[in-house]
Protein backbone atom coordinates (compact mmCIF):
# COMPACT_ATOMS: atom_id res chain seq x y z
CA UNK A 1 0.00 0.00 0.00
CA UNK A 2 3.10 2.44 -0.34
CA UNK A 3 2.50 3.65 -3.37
CA UNK A 4 -1.00 5.16 -2.82
CA UNK A 5 1.05 8.35 -3.99
CA UNK A 6 -0.23 12.01 -1.84
CA UNK A 7 -2.88 10.10 -0.49
CA UNK A 8 -1.01 7.50 2.37
CA UNK A 9 -0.61 9.84 4.87
CA UNK A 10 0.63 7.23 7.73
CA UNK A 11 0.52 3.77 7.26
CA UNK A 12 0.49 0.95 10.28
CA UNK A 13 -1.57 -1.49 10.50
CA UNK A 14 -4.05 -0.43 13.48
CA UNK A 15 -2.82 3.08 12.75
CA UNK A 16 -3.30 4.60 9.48
CA UNK A 17 -5.10 7.55 7.66
CA UNK A 18 -6.13 6.93 4.23
CA UNK A 19 -7.55 9.92 2.21
CA UNK A 20 -10.03 9.08 -1.04
CA UNK A 21 -11.24 9.82 -3.82
CA UNK A 22 -13.83 8.81 -6.63
CA UNK A 23 -15.80 9.81 -9.29
CA UNK A 24 -19.79 9.50 -10.89
CA UNK A 25 -21.54 12.88 -9.91
CA UNK A 26 -25.09 12.48 -10.01
CA UNK A 27 -26.23 15.40 -7.46
CA UNK A 28 -22.99 17.46 -7.76
CA UNK A 29 -22.73 16.39 -3.93
CA UNK A 30 -19.83 15.36 -2.91
CA UNK A 31 -18.20 13.33 0.18
CA UNK A 32 -15.13 12.82 1.62
CA UNK A 33 -14.06 10.04 3.46
CA UNK A 34 -10.78 9.25 5.90
CA UNK A 35 -9.99 5.77 7.21
CA UNK A 36 -8.36 4.70 10.14
CA UNK A 37 -7.33 0.98 11.85
CA UNK A 38 -6.83 -1.78 9.90
CA UNK A 39 -7.20 -3.21 6.27
CA UNK A 40 -11.09 -4.53 7.09
CA UNK A 41 -11.34 -0.42 7.93
CA UNK A 42 -9.87 0.82 3.97
CA UNK A 43 -11.94 -2.12 2.43
CA UNK A 44 -15.09 -1.25 4.51
CA UNK A 45 -14.56 2.47 3.10
CA UNK A 46 -14.70 1.52 -0.70
CA UNK A 47 -18.09 -0.19 0.16
CA UNK A 48 -19.12 2.79 1.68
CA UNK A 49 -17.69 5.22 -1.51
CA UNK A 50 -20.09 2.55 -3.29
CA UNK A 51 -23.06 3.32 -1.12
CA UNK A 52 -22.95 7.04 -1.25
CA UNK A 53 -21.88 6.96 -5.26
CA UNK A 54 -25.64 5.11 -5.50
CA UNK A 55 -27.27 8.05 -3.62
CA UNK A 56 -25.64 10.71 -6.10
CA UNK A 57 -22.34 11.44 -4.28
CA UNK A 58 -19.11 11.95 -5.60
CA UNK A 59 -16.15 11.20 -3.50
CA UNK A 60 -13.37 14.07 -3.18
CA UNK A 61 -9.91 14.34 -1.96
CA UNK A 62 -10.70 17.31 -0.50
CA UNK A 63 -12.47 17.79 2.85
CA UNK A 64 -13.42 21.40 2.39
CA UNK A 65 -15.42 21.21 -0.68
CA UNK A 66 -17.19 18.20 0.50
CA UNK A 67 -20.75 18.54 1.55
CA UNK A 68 -20.62 14.89 3.51
CA UNK A 69 -17.30 13.84 5.36
CA UNK A 70 -16.83 10.74 7.02
CA UNK A 71 -14.42 9.47 8.90
CA UNK A 72 -13.83 5.33 9.60
CA UNK A 73 -12.81 4.84 12.57
CA UNK A 74 -10.41 2.38 14.47
CA UNK A 75 -11.38 1.45 18.64
CA UNK A 76 -8.87 -0.90 19.26
CA UNK A 77 -6.44 0.85 21.37
CA UNK A 78 -7.08 4.44 23.11
CA UNK A 79 -4.23 6.32 20.92
CA UNK A 80 -6.13 5.15 17.66
CA UNK A 81 -9.64 7.19 19.73
CA UNK A 82 -7.81 10.27 20.29
CA UNK A 83 -6.69 11.27 17.09
CA UNK A 84 -10.07 10.68 15.73
CA UNK A 85 -10.88 13.18 18.37
CA UNK A 86 -8.61 15.66 17.32
CA UNK A 87 -9.57 15.58 13.53
CA UNK A 88 -13.29 15.78 14.52
CA UNK A 89 -12.60 18.93 16.66
CA UNK A 90 -10.91 20.52 13.80
CA UNK A 91 -13.49 19.62 11.60
CA UNK A 92 -15.65 21.11 13.76
CA UNK A 93 -14.00 24.35 13.78
CA UNK A 94 -14.14 24.17 9.92
CA UNK A 95 -18.11 23.90 10.37
CA UNK A 96 -18.15 27.85 11.24
CA UNK A 97 -17.62 28.64 7.78
CA UNK A 98 -20.15 25.79 6.34
CA UNK A 99 -22.74 25.24 8.76
CA UNK A 100 -24.74 22.57 6.67
CA UNK A 101 -21.77 20.16 6.09
CA UNK A 102 -22.54 16.79 7.88
CA UNK A 103 -19.75 15.69 9.71
CA UNK A 104 -20.30 11.50 10.59
CA UNK A 105 -18.05 8.88 11.86
CA UNK A 106 -18.38 5.32 11.02
CA UNK A 107 -16.94 2.05 12.67
CA UNK A 108 -15.45 0.67 15.37
CA UNK A 109 -15.23 4.24 17.46
CA UNK A 110 -19.00 4.62 16.04
CA UNK A 111 -19.91 1.15 17.34
CA UNK A 112 -18.26 1.91 20.60
CA UNK A 113 -19.39 4.88 21.73
CA UNK A 114 -23.17 5.14 19.98
CA UNK A 115 -24.38 8.33 20.46
CA UNK A 116 -22.33 10.07 22.67
CA UNK A 117 -20.17 11.91 19.65
CA UNK A 118 -23.48 13.14 18.99
CA UNK A 119 -24.97 13.99 22.10
CA UNK A 120 -22.85 14.75 24.69
CA UNK A 121 -19.38 15.67 22.96
CA UNK A 122 -21.03 17.29 20.04
CA UNK A 123 -18.73 16.32 17.43
CA UNK A 124 -20.96 14.70 15.02
CA UNK A 125 -23.72 15.31 13.55
CA UNK A 126 -24.52 11.52 12.29
CA UNK A 127 -23.30 8.14 13.52
CA UNK A 128 -23.32 4.64 11.25
CA UNK A 129 -21.93 1.00 13.13
CA UNK A 130 -19.92 -0.93 10.74
CA UNK A 131 -23.30 -2.79 9.59
CA UNK A 132 -25.26 0.08 9.01
CA UNK A 133 -23.75 1.50 6.09
CA UNK A 134 -26.36 0.65 3.83
CA UNK A 135 -28.65 3.34 6.22
CA UNK A 136 -26.10 6.15 5.20
CA UNK A 137 -27.52 8.12 2.67
CA UNK A 138 -30.87 7.88 4.89
CA UNK A 139 -28.75 8.76 7.72
CA UNK A 140 -27.51 11.56 5.94
CA UNK A 141 -31.11 12.82 5.09
CA UNK A 142 -31.98 13.13 8.87
CA UNK A 143 -29.27 15.17 9.18
CA UNK A 144 -31.21 17.46 6.89
CA UNK A 145 -34.00 17.39 8.96
CA UNK A 146 -32.99 17.59 12.35
CA UNK A 147 -33.36 14.41 13.22
CA UNK A 148 -30.85 12.03 15.51
CA UNK A 149 -29.34 10.38 12.57
CA UNK A 150 -27.75 7.38 14.54
CA UNK A 151 -27.91 3.64 13.59
CA UNK A 152 -25.22 1.44 15.08
CA UNK A 153 -27.72 -1.69 15.20
CA UNK A 154 -24.94 -4.66 14.46
CA UNK A 155 -26.01 -7.76 12.31
CA UNK A 156 -25.67 -11.57 12.25
CA UNK A 157 -26.04 -11.72 8.12
CA UNK A 158 -25.17 -8.22 7.03
CA UNK A 159 -21.25 -9.63 4.17
CA UNK A 160 -22.41 -6.29 1.85
CA UNK A 161 -21.80 -9.50 -0.64
CA UNK A 162 -23.79 -7.82 -3.63
CA UNK A 163 -22.37 -4.32 -3.31
CA UNK A 164 -19.50 -3.80 -5.61
CA UNK A 165 -16.52 -1.66 -3.69
CA UNK A 166 -15.29 1.49 -5.45
CA UNK A 167 -11.82 1.52 -5.35
CA UNK A 168 -9.82 3.81 -3.84
CA UNK A 169 -6.78 2.28 -3.35
CA UNK A 170 -5.07 3.90 -6.56
CA UNK A 171 -2.51 1.66 -7.36
CA UNK A 172 -5.02 0.10 -9.48
CA UNK A 173 -2.86 -3.17 -8.87
CA UNK A 174 -3.91 -4.54 -5.97
CA UNK A 175 -7.12 -4.66 -3.98
CA UNK A 176 -8.84 -5.94 -0.59
CA UNK A 177 -12.04 -8.34 -1.08
CA UNK A 178 -13.57 -9.10 2.53
CA UNK A 179 -14.63 -12.59 3.26
CA UNK A 180 -16.16 -12.10 6.47
CA UNK A 181 -17.18 -10.02 8.80
CA UNK A 182 -17.74 -9.97 12.41
CA UNK A 183 -15.14 -11.90 15.43
CA UNK A 184 -16.65 -14.32 17.69
CA UNK A 185 -12.60 -15.22 19.52
CA UNK A 186 -13.33 -12.91 22.06
CA UNK A 187 -9.62 -12.17 22.87
CA UNK A 188 -9.61 -10.75 26.51
CA UNK A 189 -8.24 -7.18 25.51
CA UNK A 190 -9.78 -7.00 22.36
CA UNK A 191 -12.75 -4.82 21.64
CA UNK A 192 -13.77 -5.61 18.04
CA UNK A 193 -15.98 -8.68 19.03
CA UNK A 194 -17.74 -5.72 20.77
CA UNK A 195 -17.40 -3.65 17.52
CA UNK A 196 -18.19 -5.76 14.80
CA UNK A 197 -20.46 -8.22 16.13
CA UNK A 198 -20.85 -11.53 15.36
CA UNK A 199 -18.58 -13.83 12.64
CA UNK A 200 -20.48 -13.89 9.50
CA UNK A 201 -18.66 -15.49 6.23
CA UNK A 202 -19.81 -14.13 2.53
CA UNK A 203 -20.75 -16.08 -0.02
CA UNK A 204 -17.83 -17.56 -2.11
CA UNK A 205 -19.67 -17.14 -5.42
CA UNK A 206 -19.65 -13.22 -4.59
CA UNK A 207 -15.79 -13.36 -3.62
CA UNK A 208 -14.62 -15.40 -6.91
CA UNK A 209 -16.82 -12.88 -8.75
CA UNK A 210 -15.00 -9.55 -7.77
CA UNK A 211 -11.80 -11.42 -7.83
CA UNK A 212 -12.38 -12.27 -11.60
CA UNK A 213 -13.66 -8.86 -12.05
CA UNK A 214 -10.95 -7.21 -10.52
CA UNK A 215 -8.54 -9.44 -12.69
CA UNK A 216 -10.44 -7.96 -15.85
CA UNK A 217 -9.93 -4.39 -15.13
CA UNK A 218 -6.20 -4.88 -14.48
CA UNK A 219 -5.57 -5.74 -10.84
CA UNK A 220 -3.01 -8.17 -10.27
CA UNK A 221 -3.26 -8.93 -6.64
CA UNK A 222 -6.39 -9.55 -3.80
CA UNK A 223 -5.81 -9.96 -0.18
CA UNK A 224 -8.92 -12.33 1.12
CA UNK A 225 -9.42 -10.05 4.42
CA UNK A 226 -11.35 -11.68 7.84
CA UNK A 227 -10.49 -10.90 11.31
CA UNK A 228 -9.80 -14.89 11.33
CA UNK A 229 -9.89 -15.60 7.93
CA UNK A 230 -9.43 -19.25 8.99
CA UNK A 231 -12.60 -19.39 10.56
CA UNK A 232 -14.74 -18.85 6.95
CA UNK A 233 -17.00 -21.10 6.54
CA UNK A 234 -20.14 -21.46 3.67
CA UNK A 235 -23.13 -23.83 4.38
CA UNK A 236 -21.46 -25.57 6.96
CA UNK A 237 -22.09 -24.17 11.44
CA UNK A 238 -19.77 -23.99 13.60
CA UNK A 239 -20.23 -27.70 14.73
CA UNK A 240 -20.07 -28.96 11.57
CA UNK A 241 -23.65 -29.30 10.39
CA UNK A 242 -24.00 -28.78 6.59
CA UNK A 243 -27.01 -25.80 6.17
CA UNK A 244 -28.14 -27.05 2.79
CA UNK A 245 -27.24 -30.53 1.33
CA UNK A 246 -28.22 -29.38 -1.99
CA UNK A 247 -25.46 -26.50 -1.70
CA UNK A 248 -21.45 -26.46 -1.96
CA UNK A 249 -19.46 -26.67 1.17
CA UNK A 250 -16.72 -24.04 1.46
CA UNK A 251 -14.09 -23.69 4.05
CA UNK A 252 -10.86 -21.02 3.84
CA UNK A 253 -9.19 -23.71 2.05
CA UNK A 254 -11.23 -24.22 -0.67
CA UNK A 255 -12.12 -20.86 -0.77
CA UNK A 256 -8.53 -19.84 -1.84
CA UNK A 257 -7.98 -22.39 -3.96
CA UNK A 258 -11.13 -21.10 -6.02
CA UNK A 259 -9.61 -17.73 -6.20
CA UNK A 260 -6.21 -19.05 -7.28
CA UNK A 261 -8.54 -20.39 -9.79
CA UNK A 262 -9.54 -17.20 -11.16
CA UNK A 263 -6.16 -16.17 -13.29
CA UNK A 264 -2.26 -17.62 -12.63
CA UNK A 265 -1.07 -14.17 -12.67
CA UNK A 266 -3.71 -12.84 -9.69
CA UNK A 267 -1.58 -12.86 -6.75
CA UNK A 268 -3.30 -13.43 -4.02
CA UNK A 269 -2.75 -12.66 -0.41
CA UNK A 270 -4.75 -12.92 3.18
CA UNK A 271 -4.96 -12.01 6.36
CA UNK A 272 -5.58 -12.29 9.35
CA UNK A 273 -5.09 -15.92 10.36
CA UNK A 274 -5.45 -17.34 13.86
CA UNK A 275 -2.74 -19.52 15.52
CA UNK A 276 -5.51 -21.81 17.39
CA UNK A 277 -7.47 -22.11 13.46
CA UNK A 278 -4.47 -22.52 10.99
CA UNK A 279 -4.63 -25.58 9.54
CA UNK A 280 -2.35 -27.86 7.26
CA UNK A 281 -4.74 -27.75 4.83
CA UNK A 282 -4.25 -24.53 4.19
CA UNK A 283 -0.77 -24.81 4.87
CA UNK A 284 -0.94 -27.65 1.64
CA UNK A 285 -3.24 -25.27 -0.58
CA UNK A 286 -0.63 -22.41 -0.26
CA UNK A 287 1.94 -24.84 -1.13
CA UNK A 288 0.54 -26.11 -4.09
CA UNK A 289 -0.87 -22.97 -5.68
CA UNK A 290 2.40 -20.18 -7.51
CA UNK A 291 0.00 -17.51 -7.28
CA UNK A 292 -0.40 -18.00 -3.41
CA UNK A 293 1.66 -15.58 -1.86
CA UNK A 294 4.55 -17.61 0.70
CA UNK A 295 3.35 -14.68 3.35
CA UNK A 296 1.36 -15.26 6.52
CA UNK A 297 0.46 -12.85 9.25
CA UNK A 298 0.38 -15.04 12.86
CA UNK A 299 -0.51 -13.23 15.78
CA UNK A 300 1.34 -14.20 18.63
CA UNK A 301 0.32 -11.49 21.28
CA UNK A 302 2.78 -13.06 23.66
CA UNK A 303 5.20 -15.98 23.94
CA UNK A 304 4.05 -16.98 27.59
CA UNK A 305 1.46 -19.73 27.80
CA UNK A 306 0.31 -18.16 31.38
CA UNK A 307 -0.50 -14.81 29.50
CA UNK A 308 -2.03 -16.73 26.90
CA UNK A 309 -4.59 -17.98 28.68
CA UNK A 310 -5.56 -15.06 30.16
CA UNK A 311 -5.88 -13.45 26.66
CA UNK A 312 -7.95 -15.98 25.93
CA UNK A 313 -6.12 -16.84 22.75
CA UNK A 314 -7.60 -20.42 22.95
CA UNK A 315 -3.08 -21.78 22.44
CA UNK A 316 0.01 -21.77 24.03
CA UNK A 317 3.49 -21.72 23.11
CA UNK A 318 4.04 -25.21 22.23
CA UNK A 319 1.03 -25.13 19.91
CA UNK A 320 2.29 -22.01 18.16
CA UNK A 321 5.33 -22.98 17.68
CA UNK A 322 4.35 -26.07 16.11
CA UNK A 323 2.35 -24.07 13.70
CA UNK A 324 5.73 -22.16 12.58
CA UNK A 325 7.29 -25.72 12.08
CA UNK A 326 3.87 -26.23 10.00
CA UNK A 327 3.96 -23.37 8.28
CA UNK A 328 8.47 -24.15 7.80
CA UNK A 329 7.84 -28.01 6.50
CA UNK A 330 5.31 -26.99 3.89
CA UNK A 331 7.41 -23.75 2.61
CA UNK A 332 10.78 -23.59 3.57
CA UNK A 333 11.09 -19.45 2.77
CA UNK A 334 7.17 -18.53 3.73
CA UNK A 335 7.29 -14.79 5.16
CA UNK A 336 6.12 -15.04 8.79
CA UNK A 337 4.71 -12.23 10.71
CA UNK A 338 3.07 -11.16 13.82
CA UNK A 339 1.33 -8.95 16.31
CA UNK A 340 2.93 -8.62 19.96
CA UNK A 341 1.30 -6.58 23.01
CA UNK A 342 3.68 -5.69 25.41
CA UNK A 343 2.77 -4.81 29.37
CA UNK A 344 -0.50 -6.72 29.60
CA UNK A 345 -2.05 -7.24 32.98
CA UNK A 346 -0.04 -9.16 35.43
CA UNK A 347 2.52 -9.91 33.01
CA UNK A 348 5.50 -10.27 35.13
CA UNK A 349 9.78 -9.78 33.49
CA UNK A 350 9.81 -13.55 33.17
CA UNK A 351 7.00 -13.55 31.14
CA UNK A 352 8.29 -10.89 28.93
CA UNK A 353 11.16 -12.34 28.38
CA UNK A 354 9.39 -15.60 27.02
CA UNK A 355 8.09 -12.98 24.55
CA UNK A 356 11.62 -12.07 23.91
CA UNK A 357 12.85 -15.38 23.41
CA UNK A 358 10.38 -16.81 21.20
CA UNK A 359 10.57 -13.99 18.92
CA UNK A 360 14.18 -15.31 19.06
CA UNK A 361 13.26 -18.65 17.88
CA UNK A 362 10.49 -17.93 15.48
CA UNK A 363 12.96 -15.09 13.96
CA UNK A 364 10.27 -12.86 12.70
CA UNK A 365 10.58 -11.28 9.34
CA UNK A 366 8.21 -8.61 10.16
CA UNK A 367 6.21 -7.59 13.31
CA UNK A 368 3.19 -5.12 14.72
CA UNK A 369 4.04 -4.28 17.86
CA UNK A 370 1.84 -2.58 20.89
CA UNK A 371 1.66 -1.89 24.57
CA UNK A 372 -1.38 -2.67 26.10
CA UNK A 373 -4.19 -0.23 26.07
CA UNK A 374 -7.22 -1.83 28.36
CA UNK A 375 -10.52 -1.18 26.47
CA UNK A 376 -14.20 -0.67 28.12
CA UNK A 377 -16.27 -3.61 27.95
CA UNK A 378 -13.59 -6.41 27.72
CA UNK A 379 -13.28 -9.48 29.68
CA UNK A 380 -9.67 -7.94 30.82
CA UNK A 381 -11.19 -4.83 31.29
CA UNK A 382 -13.45 -6.50 33.74
CA UNK A 383 -11.62 -8.92 35.18
CA UNK A 384 -7.90 -7.94 35.38
CA UNK A 385 -6.30 -5.00 36.80
CA UNK A 386 -4.43 -3.01 33.81
CA UNK A 387 -1.61 -3.05 36.91
CA UNK A 388 2.03 -2.54 34.68
CA UNK A 389 2.71 0.89 34.78
CA UNK A 390 2.66 2.89 31.05
CA UNK A 391 7.09 3.58 31.68
CA UNK A 392 7.21 -0.32 31.87
CA UNK A 393 4.93 -1.43 29.27
CA UNK A 394 6.71 1.08 27.27
CA UNK A 395 9.95 -0.16 28.06
CA UNK A 396 8.98 -3.91 27.56
CA UNK A 397 7.84 -2.57 24.10
CA UNK A 398 11.23 -0.90 23.05
CA UNK A 399 13.02 -4.24 23.94
CA UNK A 400 10.28 -5.95 21.87
CA UNK A 401 11.44 -3.76 18.79
CA UNK A 402 14.34 -3.49 19.05
CA UNK A 403 14.96 -6.73 18.97
CA UNK A 404 12.24 -7.18 15.72
CA UNK A 405 14.53 -4.81 13.98
CA UNK A 406 17.32 -6.75 14.03
CA UNK A 407 15.63 -9.83 12.75
CA UNK A 408 13.77 -7.94 10.38
CA UNK A 409 17.42 -6.58 8.84
CA UNK A 410 18.69 -9.77 9.31
CA UNK A 411 15.87 -11.01 7.50
CA UNK A 412 16.60 -8.66 4.91
CA UNK A 413 20.57 -9.13 4.57
CA UNK A 414 19.54 -12.73 3.70
CA UNK A 415 17.98 -11.67 0.47
CA UNK A 416 20.93 -9.60 -0.76
CA UNK A 417 22.26 -11.44 -3.65
CA UNK A 418 18.67 -13.49 -4.74
CA UNK A 419 16.17 -13.13 -7.36
CA UNK A 420 12.91 -12.11 -5.89
CA UNK A 421 10.23 -11.88 -8.44
CA UNK A 422 8.50 -8.30 -7.76
CA UNK A 423 4.87 -7.41 -8.49
CA UNK A 424 5.08 -3.67 -9.71
CA UNK A 425 2.55 -1.24 -7.81
CA UNK A 426 3.95 1.94 -9.10
CA UNK A 427 6.83 4.73 -8.40
CA UNK A 428 8.72 4.34 -5.42
CA UNK A 429 7.60 6.95 -2.46
CA UNK A 430 10.85 8.72 -2.72
CA UNK A 431 11.81 9.25 -6.04
CA UNK A 432 9.59 8.98 -9.67
CA UNK A 433 13.43 7.53 -11.47
CA UNK A 434 12.55 4.28 -9.52
CA UNK A 435 9.80 1.60 -9.21
CA UNK A 436 8.64 -0.37 -5.89
CA UNK A 437 6.19 -3.80 -5.54
CA UNK A 438 6.53 -6.41 -3.22
CA UNK A 439 8.12 -10.05 -3.18
CA UNK A 440 6.02 -13.39 -2.16
CA UNK A 441 7.08 -12.68 1.08
CA UNK A 442 5.00 -9.12 1.28
CA UNK A 443 8.89 -6.92 1.32
CA UNK A 444 8.84 -3.69 -0.43
CA UNK A 445 11.84 -3.99 -3.14
CA UNK A 446 12.66 -0.50 -4.60
CA UNK A 447 14.20 -0.59 -8.07
CA UNK A 448 15.64 1.78 -10.74
CA UNK A 449 12.56 2.59 -13.64
CA UNK A 450 12.64 0.70 -16.99
CA UNK A 451 9.95 0.05 -19.58
CA UNK A 452 8.15 -2.20 -17.12
CA UNK A 453 5.02 -0.90 -15.97
CA UNK A 454 2.76 -1.12 -12.76
CA UNK A 455 0.83 -4.34 -12.99
CA UNK A 456 3.61 -6.45 -14.30
CA UNK A 457 5.83 -8.92 -12.74
CA UNK A 458 9.47 -8.50 -12.78
CA UNK A 459 12.58 -10.24 -11.68
CA UNK A 460 14.96 -7.79 -9.18
CA UNK A 461 18.20 -8.53 -8.12
CA UNK A 462 18.90 -7.77 -4.26
CA UNK A 463 22.22 -5.60 -3.80
CA UNK A 464 21.29 -4.09 -0.79
CA UNK A 465 18.27 -3.68 2.10
CA UNK A 466 17.78 -1.65 4.95
CA UNK A 467 15.35 -3.23 7.72
CA UNK A 468 11.99 -2.25 5.63
CA UNK A 469 12.85 -2.60 2.59
CA UNK A 470 14.70 -4.52 -0.26
CA UNK A 471 16.82 -2.32 -2.57
CA UNK A 472 18.40 -3.75 -6.15
CA UNK A 473 17.88 -3.56 -10.23
CA UNK A 474 14.96 -5.73 -12.79
CA UNK A 475 17.27 -8.53 -14.31
N1 LIG B 1 -4.11 -3.07 23.41
C1 LIG B 1 -3.03 -3.19 22.62
N2 LIG B 1 -3.03 -3.86 21.46
C2 LIG B 1 -4.18 -4.45 21.08
N3 LIG B 1 -4.49 -5.20 20.00
C3 LIG B 1 -5.78 -5.55 20.08
N4 LIG B 1 -6.33 -5.07 21.21
C4 LIG B 1 -5.34 -4.38 21.85
C5 LIG B 1 -5.29 -3.67 23.06
N5 LIG B 1 -6.35 -3.57 23.86
C6 LIG B 1 -3.51 -5.56 18.97
C7 LIG B 1 -3.36 -7.06 18.86
C8 LIG B 1 -4.08 -7.38 17.58
C9 LIG B 1 -3.81 -6.12 16.77
C10 LIG B 1 -4.69 -5.91 15.60
O1 LIG B 1 -3.95 -5.09 17.71
O2 LIG B 1 -2.00 -7.37 18.75
O3 LIG B 1 -3.62 -8.53 16.94
FE1 LIG C 1 -9.71 -9.26 18.44
FE2 LIG C 1 -8.93 -11.76 18.95
FE3 LIG C 1 -10.92 -11.32 17.21
FE4 LIG C 1 -8.41 -10.66 16.54
S1 LIG C 1 -9.17 -12.74 16.95
S2 LIG C 1 -10.26 -9.39 16.26
S3 LIG C 1 -7.57 -10.00 18.51
S4 LIG C 1 -10.96 -10.88 19.41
Amino acid sequence: MDNNKGLLVEERQGEAILVEQQSDNLLGKKVYLESYGCQMNFSDSEIVASIMSKAGFETTRNAEEADVVLLNTCAIRDNAEQRVRKRLTQFQSDKKNNPDKVIGILGCMAERLKSQLLEEEKLVDLVAGPDAYRDLPNLVTEVGTGQKAVNVLLSRDETYAEITPVRLDFNGVSAFISITRGCDNMCSFCVVPFTRGRERSRDPKTIVQEAHDLFEKGYREVTLLGQNVDSYRWNITKKGAIIDDQKEVVNFAQLMQKVADVHPDLRIRFSTSHPKDMSDEVLEVMSKNENICEYIHLPVQSGNSEMLERMNRGYTREWYLNRIASIRKHMPNCGISTDIISGFCGETEEQHQDTLSLMKEVKYDFAYMFYYSERPKTLAARKFEDDIPLVEKKRRLTEVIDLQQQHSLESNTRSVGQVHRVLIEGNSKRSDKDQCGRNTQNVMCVFPKTTFKKGEYVNVRVSDCTAATLIGEIV
